[in-house]
C-alpha cells in the first residue's frame, strides 16, 4: 500500500509539471484526488489493512494528500499568471510605435489668412474689430449711408431684400452706422464679414462675398491721415517695392472719394494680362466720410470727421496668391485649399 501511495504521489507530480492549461489541470486533480480518483481509491482498501499498518499509512496518505493539493493549487496559480501575462501581452499597445498613415493637418482658409493679416496690421495701427450683422435694416445699409432712396445701388437687381425694411447687406459700410452709435469717438475700427448681392457666378462675381470695412473717426481727419493710414498698410501687405496710387472716384458715403491703386503685383508694373495692360490694380475704395453720414448717426459733423476704406478680401487673396477664379474662394474645394 505505502509503495501505491508512493507511485501515485510521484506519478501525480511528474504529470503535474507538464500540464499547461486549466483544463489539464481540472483533469489531472479528478485523477488523483477526485471521487474516484487514484488515491481516493487507495484510500478506501485501508478497511483491509492491519490496524498497526493502518494509522501509520493513514496518517502518510493524509499528508500526500495535501502535499499534492498544494501542488495543484500552486500550479494553478502559476498556470493563472502565465495565461494573464500572456493575455497582456497580446492586448498591450505601443503609444509610442508611430502611425501607419500621418494625420492630415487643417489649415487657415486663404481669406481667413488674408483677413487676419490685413487686421493685425490694422490692430498694430490702433484699430479695434466692430461686428455688425448680415441681414441689416435696408436705412443702415443704404439710407444712413447718403444713398437716397431712388439711387442704382438700391435696384433690385444688387439687393437681395428680406422684406421692404430688410436687406442682406450689400457691403460693410452700414457696419459704419453701428459702429458710429455704438462707439464713443474718437475711434478707429475695421468691420468685417460676409456681403451679398444678386450677382450671376462668375470668374470675378460671387453673391456671397468677403468685405473689411475700416473707420477712423476723430477730430480733423484730413486726406493726409487716410492717405499716410492706407500706404503704411498696403506696405505691410503687398511690400515696400509696390506703388500707390490714388485715383477720383465717387462713393454716396465720402467726400471726396478715392479708389486706391497698386502697381501691378504680376508684371511690376509694365502691363500684363491681370492688369489688363494698365500697370495698376485696384485694390480698395476710400475717402473722407461725408457729413450727411457722419450727422445721419448722430454725430456733430462740424465736431466729428472721418475717414473710411472697404476692402474686398477675396480680391486681396486674389493678388496675393495669384488666384484667377474667384469662385475657387467660395467652393471650398480642399484639393484648391491645400495648397495655401
Ligand atoms: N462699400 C463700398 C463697396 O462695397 C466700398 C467702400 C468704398 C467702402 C469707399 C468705404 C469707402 O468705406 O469709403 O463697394
Amino acid at each position: 500500500m505505502l509503495d501505491k501511495l508512493k507511485m501515485i504521489r510521484q506519478e501525480t507530480l511528474d504529470r503535474l509539471a507538464g500540464v499547461n492549461d486549466e483544463k489539464e489541470l481540472e483533469a489531472l486533480q479528478i485523477n488523483a484526488l477526485g471521487r474516484s480518483g487514484a488515491l481516493t481509491e487507495l484510500l478506501r482498501g485501508m478497511g483491509a489493512m492491519e490496524k498497526s499498518a493502518r494509522a501509520a499509512f493513514g496518517q502518510e496518505a493524509n499528508r500526500v494528500k495535501r502535499e499534492l493539493e498544494e501542488a495543484i493549487a500552486a500550479r494553478r496559480k502559476t498556470l493563472g499568471a502565465l495565461a494573464q501575462q500572456m493575455r497582456f501581452a497580446r492586448e498591450s499597445i505601443d503609444v509610442t510605435e508611430p502611425g501607419k498613415r500621418p494625420v492630415p493637418r487643417g489649415r487657415l482658409h486663404p481669406m481667413t489668412q488674408t483677413y487676419r493679416e490685413i487686421r493685425d496690421v490694422l490692430v498694430g495701427m490702433g484699430f479695434t474689430t466692430f461686428d455688425g450683422p448680415e441681414v441689416e435694416l435696408d436705412d443702415y445699409n443704404f439710407t444712413k449711408l447718403n444713398l437716397p432712396p431712388d439711387h442704382p445701388a438700391r435696384d433690385m437687381q444688387d439687393t437681395f431684400y428680406v422684406n421692404d425694411k430688410v436687406v442682406l447687406r450689400t457691403h460693410t459700410s452700414p457696419g459704419e452706422v453701428r459702429a458710429f452709435q455704438t462707439l464713443k469717438p474718437p475711434f478707429r475700427v475695421v468691420i468685417p464679414g460676409r456681403c451679398f448681392r444678386v450677382d450671376e457666378v462668375d470668374a470675378s462675381h460671387s453673391p456671397i462675398f468677403m468685405q473689411m470695412e475700416g473707420l477712423v473717426v476723430d477730430r480733423n481727419i484730413s486726406l493726409a491721415d487716410l492717405k499716410g493710414t492706407l500706404e503704411t498698410f498696403i506696405h505691410a501687405i503687398f511690400g515696400e517695392d509696390v506703388k500707390t496710387r490714388f485715383r477720383p472716384s465717387y462713393f454716396p458715403f465720402t467726400e471726396p472719394s478715392a479708389e486706391l491703386d497698386i502697381s501691378c503685383t504680376i508684371c511690376g508694373g509694365k502691363g500684363c494680362r491681370v492688369c489688363k495692360n494698365t500697370g495698376w490694380l485696384e485694390v480698395l475704395g476710400c475717402g473722407l466720410t461725408n457729413p450727411h453720414e457722419v450727422e445721419n448717426c448722430g454725430l456733430d459733423p462740424h465736431e466729428w470727421s472721418a475717414f473710411a476704406f472697404g476692402i474686398g478680401i477675396d480680391r486681396i487673396t486674389s493678388l496675393r496668391y495669384g488666384v484667377t477664379d474667384i469662385r475657387l474662394e467660395y467652393e471650398n474645394d480642399a484639393r484648391f485649399l491645400r495648397q495655401f
